[in-house]
């Protein structure tokens, strides 16, 4: 049995070094969304028994970000929830970040999704004040890497991920394959899970447990247009596509009208983000699209794991569906290595005539 409303603490079915980490009920985690992972959408997860992060770059001004710290501990009652740090590779974009991270902790936030360069400094802050930090990345090495910088765990996200994954082309599940070779801290693998079995399957691979956004996209406390979302419940999973390839920055995004006026401009030359103005900026799409629900207009972050989404629910019943598949599929697993009753070399003689 799986809860449609609040996850019961304690109802660990799955339980992983990361679920101990955090203090959650199930191995997910909901990654931070540029301007939809606001307070409601974050609460909503922290009930349902994952660990979601608000994104202080979504928010204009630190005030907005405090109210929804403050917010959203309310709304999260004793459940924990966490804080995106994303790190630009423009410097004067990160002005903000010590401030962001100090703000959370005095909120009483205990676990960051770091992002980016070199987070060896964050994760000193981040440990100072008494959290944990997760550093997420698309390639092997740098979880490597982030592992040396002493995180807590890492996250790793392969070429399926909705947003920015990097230039790295690799599966997420070949990925993470990879990085359990050589990683000793927790991993959490992400990029187009969509459906428990997946989760299972990430479990069964040595994960401790998944990263996810857009599968939590369609979800009723996701603050974007209802048009949006009804587009979206109705996209294959072919409906994604890389934006940006040129810039050596690609974007996973919904295809759309903006996509081919992107790719139009880099036939004629255009390379760099500059180059497209308006047209690759976030806030197009939050103005035109999640605001008003003109899913044409915008780069529009989304992978293929949208092929799941199949309805406009509460997020906690997209949790509760993802861990009911889950632990159906760990069952059969667990029953396929039951030992097989040891066959005597007679019997098999006799089997075989
Ligand atoms: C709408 C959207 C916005 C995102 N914004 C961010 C972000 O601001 N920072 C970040 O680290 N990741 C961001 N991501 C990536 C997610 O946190 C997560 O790593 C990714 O969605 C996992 O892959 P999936 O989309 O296949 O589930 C975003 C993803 C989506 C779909």
């Amino acid at each position: 049995m799986f809860p449609h409303q609040d996850a019961k603490p304690g109802a660990r079915p799955l339980r992983t070094r990361i679920t101990e980490l955090l203090d959650i009920e199930y191995p997910i985690l909901a990654g931070g969304l540029m301007w939809l992972s606001d307070a409601r959408y974050v609460a909503a997860l922290a009930r349902a028994g994952a660990m979601a992060f608000i994104t202080p770059r979504s928010f204009d001004g630190p005030e907005a970000y405090r109210a929804a710290l403050r917010d959203c501990s309310r709304m999260a009652g004793d459940r924990p929830f966490g804080v995106n740090i994303t790190q630009s590779r423009r410097a004067a974009e990160n002005a903000m970040v010590a401030a962001w991270i100090d703000m959370a902790l005095e909120h009483g936030v205990r676990c960051f999704e770091t992002v980016g360069p070199s987070p060896e400094r964050l994760i000193a802050q981040i440990h100072a004040g008494g959290a944990k930090a997760i550093h997420k990345s698309a390639f092997v090495e740098h979880a490597l890497k982030a592992e040396q910088a002493g995180a807590d765990a890492v996250a790793l996200v392969g070429a399926e991920a909705g947003g920015h994954p990097g230039t790295n082309k690799l599966p997420s599940f070949l990925c993470g394959a990879l990085a359990l070779q050589r990683l000793t801290v927790p991993m959490a693998l992400g990029g187009g899970i969509g459906d428990g079995r997946q989760i299972a399957a990430a479990l069964a691979l040595g994960a401790d447990a998944v990263v996810m956004g857009t599968r939590f996209l369609v979800s009723e406390e996701i603050w974007a247009h209802e048009n949006y979302k009804r587009h979206l419940v109705e996209q294959p999973a072919e409906a994604s596509t890389l934006a940006m390839r040129a810039s050596g920055n690609p974007w996973r995004v919904l295809d759309n009208a903006t996509v081919r006026e992107i790719e139009r401009l880099e036939q004629h030359g255009a390379r760099h983000y500059a180059e497209f103005g308006a047209l690759a900026t976030g806030r197009l799409g939050r103005d035109h699209c999640y605001r008003q629900g003109d899913w044409n207009t915008g780069l529009l972050s989304m992978g293929p794991a949208i092929g799941f989404a199949d309805a406009i629910e509460p997020a906690a019943s997209i949790v509760a569906r993802l861990m009911a598949q889950a632990t159906q599929a760990a069952s059969r697993l667990a029953s396929m290595a039951t030992p097989v009753p040891a066959v005597s070399a007679d019997a098999a003689l006799a089997s075989r005539l």
